[in-house]
């Protein structure tokens, strides 16, 4: 039993860019200031804008047409799975609304193309991008227990929960 082909690519192309978006956001400032920190920060703004559009489609598919598949678990261990899936897709939604409000508080460039124009003053730019950073951190901390369940399904209890998540050639 495996969710479609589209809910498995929009699955883990959101992970990929969640983890790559929170690597360059962390690691952007120990790049001295410069040409290359500069592109290494539009790489960020870009692929939020990409993050953006695919949970936008992630959404409205897993709304519309995405398969569904009965809960993996049941009792307590459903509750929390299912408050962890819909805490994930909130928290999702709130760090691209914050990235997306930091980026136009900021005034970004996005590799010297697009230049967004800078709506707000510079302390409400900090502190949008602190709200940011925050959600960021709180989406990398529920993604790892998520996974950590993914993988204890796995590996401890050797079920087939995993395989749901994985290309049907693949498991
Ligand atoms: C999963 C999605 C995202 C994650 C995990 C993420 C993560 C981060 C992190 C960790 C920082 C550094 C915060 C700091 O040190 O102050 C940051 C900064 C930033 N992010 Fe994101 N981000 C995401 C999505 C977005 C999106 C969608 C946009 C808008 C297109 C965006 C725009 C920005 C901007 C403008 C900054 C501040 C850049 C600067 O200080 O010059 N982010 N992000
Ligand atoms: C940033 C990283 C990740 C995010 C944001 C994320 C988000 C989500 C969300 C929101 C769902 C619920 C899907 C739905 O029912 O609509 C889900 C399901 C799932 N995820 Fe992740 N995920 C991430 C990483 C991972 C990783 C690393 C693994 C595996 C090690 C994984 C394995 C799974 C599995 C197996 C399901 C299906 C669970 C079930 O059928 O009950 N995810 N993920």
């Amino acid at each position: 039993m495996h969710y479609d082909s589209r809910t498995i690519a929009l699955h883990w192309t959101t992970a990929g860019l969640v983890l790559i978006l929170w690597t360059i956001g962390q690691t952007a400032d120990f790049i001295p200031r410069g040409p290359f920190r500069g592109a290494y920060w539009s790489a960020h703004f870009l692929l939020g804008f990409i993050f953006v559009a695919v949970l936008l489609t992630r959404i409205l598919w897993r709304s519309s047409g995405g398969k569904r598949l009965p809960p993996a678990d049941s009792g307590a261990l459903q509750v929390i799975s299912k408050t962890t899936h819909y805490l994930l897709y909130a928290l999702l939604v709130i760090v691209a609304a914050l990235g997306l409000a930091n980026a136009f508080a900021h005034g970004v460039s996005i590799f010297g193309i697009i230049n967004l124009p800078k709506l707000a003053d510079h302390a409400r730019a900090e502190s949008i991008g602190d709200l940011h950073e925050l959600a960021a951190n709180s989406v990398l901390a529920l993604a790892a227990f998520h996974a950590a369940a993914a993988l204890a399904h796995h590996y401890l209890w050797r079920d087939k929960v995993l395989e749901r998540m994985l290309p049907e050639r693949a498991s």
